[in-house]
């Protein structure tokens, strides 16, 4: 498990390791829009301000995971303890 926390409202919240970032914090009432829910389309991607990503999808490209400023929260998770996202 990690946190997410919300840049905007300062709130964090738990993500289980069974659950997707944007399935986790649509049970919070945070709502980030999906469509393929499998790293495809890129339609949930969101921009990170902190924290490492753990790229999970098959949209990006290698240049852009590595610049860590975005990722795809309905399959992608944190490498470390907390990922603070641009919402
Ligand atoms: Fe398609 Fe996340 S919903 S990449």
């Amino acid at each position: 498990a990690f946190q997410v926390k919300i840049a905007s409202s300062g709130q964090v919240y738990e993500i289980p390791a069974d659950k997707s970032v944007t399935s986790a914090l649509l049970e919070h009432g945070v709502e980030i829009l999906v469509s393929c829910e499998q790293g495809v389309c890129g339609t949930c991607i969101t921009r990170v301000l902190e924290g490492e990503c753990d790229h999970r999808d098959l949209y990006f490209t290698d240049d852009e995971k590595a610049k860590n400023d975005q990722f795809t929260p309905c399959c992608s998770r944190a490498k470390g303890k907390l990922l603070v996202l641009d919402l």
